[in-house]
């Protein structure tokens, strides 16, 4: 029998990762209509965009599968957090809210002028948002990618039996397996999103023998987890600017602060002349409104699951909006920020330490070598690891 060594580094990109797309640029068109559809829609919100996997053809290489006589013998998992509510940055969720506050204090003070067309539900519409959590959509997200993650690699890894719906603590001889190790850092979205991964993967919710309390679950007796702050000073490579001091100096709003709100009149002018068509007398439509009525879909999908403000735009400035998202995370975090290599460097050495099945024992990043250092917080040879 062949014996080859199978390795997937499969990336679960969660939403501070644009989303992979299926769909291809050459559909950008010049017809005006508005695109209605929510499937097409949802594709061009950037890192706000619900999860979704790229065509088996997406890199041009056919897949065929596990091939015959191997195994996998290690999967990583790397993502962040699911749908959320939008931030407190000034782009993000204060530039809706203040959208959201001008409509409201406008119908409140106007009663009898009246937004009209497909602006009409203005004249109800209170903007209904928190801040920054993740919302329950995106805990039935992260749990559907625990299962997913379960039938795609955990099945192959732990040689699953007939009608095996979840991970099990103990090996066919009934001893009990080396418990997995998950990471996350402690900022709220990114261990909720742990904490409904794994209820996805360990099924306590759905074991033959229904078990209300969780009590497997709730005992860590599964699994356990390093919950490293993100307090703002910490080395901690799942948060790199928290150690990365250099990036809070000079660049880490590079994308927002120099390029965003440059780049949004250059593509938004011909929607916010059609918002004022539809606006009373007294109110005024500037192109932040409209780009806050895109950004709004995008959230309202992920905390409601719907949203009034997806069908007022062509497919042209969605994918624009998408290109300001883009622009953003690129100059802020990716190759176009001065400290983009340095923020993701700390997590490259700890996959190549646990590919190479060894400790890392200092640190000349963003890596805390009294975690990299011992078998309970930086376990080797695991067969999966799974990051937020
Ligand atoms: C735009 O697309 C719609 C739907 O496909 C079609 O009905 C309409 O005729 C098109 N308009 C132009 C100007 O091409
Ligand atoms: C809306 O009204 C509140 C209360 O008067 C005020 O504090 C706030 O600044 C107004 N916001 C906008 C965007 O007009
Ligand atoms: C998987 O388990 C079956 C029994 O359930 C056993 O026959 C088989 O050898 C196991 N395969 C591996 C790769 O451990
Ligand atoms: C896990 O496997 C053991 C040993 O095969 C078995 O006795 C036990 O019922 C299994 N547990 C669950 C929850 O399926
Ligand atoms: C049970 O199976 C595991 C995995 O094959 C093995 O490492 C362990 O030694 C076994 N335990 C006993 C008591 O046989
Ligand atoms: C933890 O769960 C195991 C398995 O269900 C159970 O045997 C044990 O009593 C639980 N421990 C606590 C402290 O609840
Ligand atoms: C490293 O982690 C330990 C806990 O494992 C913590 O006490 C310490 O403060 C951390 N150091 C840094 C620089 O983050
Ligand atoms: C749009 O928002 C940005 C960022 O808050 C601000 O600098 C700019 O002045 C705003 N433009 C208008 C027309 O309100
Ligand atoms: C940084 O640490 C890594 C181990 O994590 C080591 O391989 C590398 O040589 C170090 N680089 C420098 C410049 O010291
Ligand atoms: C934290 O990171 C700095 C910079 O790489 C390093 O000098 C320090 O030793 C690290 N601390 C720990 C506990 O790893």
């Amino acid at each position: 029998m062949i014996s080859l060594t199978y390795l997937a580094v499969a990336a679960f990109v969660g939403q501070t990762v644009a989303a992979p797309r299926s769909l291809k640029w050459r559909r950008q068109s010049t017809n005006e209509t508005l695109l209605t559809d929510i499937n097409v829609i949802s594709q061009y919100w950037g890192q706000v965009s619900p999860y979704r996997d790229n065509e088996d053809s997406y890199f041009g290489v056919d897949d065929v599968g596990l091939p015959d006589g191997c195994q996998i013998e290690q999967v990583h998992s790397l993502q962040r957090h699911a749908q959320r509510f939008p931030t407190s940055s000034f782009d993000d969720g204060l530039n809706d809210e203040h959208f959201g506050a001008k409509v409201y204090n406008f119908t409140s003070a106007n009663p009898d002028a009246a937004f009209t067309g497909p602006l009409a539900f203005l004249n109800t519409y209170q903007y209904q948002m928190g801040e920054s959590f993740l919302t329950n959509i995106g805990a039935a997200t992260e749990f559907t990618s625990g299962v997913t993650f379960w039938n795609r690699y955990g099945r192959t890894l732990y040689n699953a039996t007939v009608g095996q719906l979840q991970y099990n603590a103990s090996f066919a001889n009934a001893t009990a397996r080396p418990k997995p190790v998950l990471r996350t850092t402690g900022q709220s979205r990114i261990e909720n999103s742990q904490i409904s991964w794994a209820l996805g993967f360990f099924g306590p919710s759905f074991y033959e023998t229904p078990q209300p309390g969780l009590d497997n679950f709730a005992n860590g007796s599964l699994f356990d987890v390093v919950v490293i702050p993100e307090g703002g000073t910490e080395n901690n490579t799942l948060a790199s600017y928290d150690s990365c001091f250099e990036d809070d100096l000079q660049s880490s709003d590079l994308g927002d602060l120099d390029l965003l709100f440059q780049y949004v009149p250059l593509y938004i002018g011909a929607a916010t002349a059609r918002m004022n068509a539809y606006a009373p007398d007294g109110f005024t439509f500037t192109n932040n409104d409209t780009y806050a009525m895109q950004s709004i879909c995008a959230y309202e999908n992920g905390y409601i699951g719907m949203s009034d403000f997806c069908n007022l735009f062509t497919e042209q400035e969605w994918q624009a909006f998408e290109q300001t998202l883009d622009i953003e995370y690129y100059y802020d975090y990716s190759f176009g920020s001065p400290t983009g290599r340095a923020q993701g460097l700390g997590y490259q050495q700890e996959l190549l330490a646990r590919l190479t099945n060894q400790y890392i024992t200092s640190s000349n990043s963003s890596i805390n070598s009294s975690i990299t250092n011992n078998a309970a917080d930086f376990p080797l040879g695991s067969p999966f690891y799974g990051k937020f």
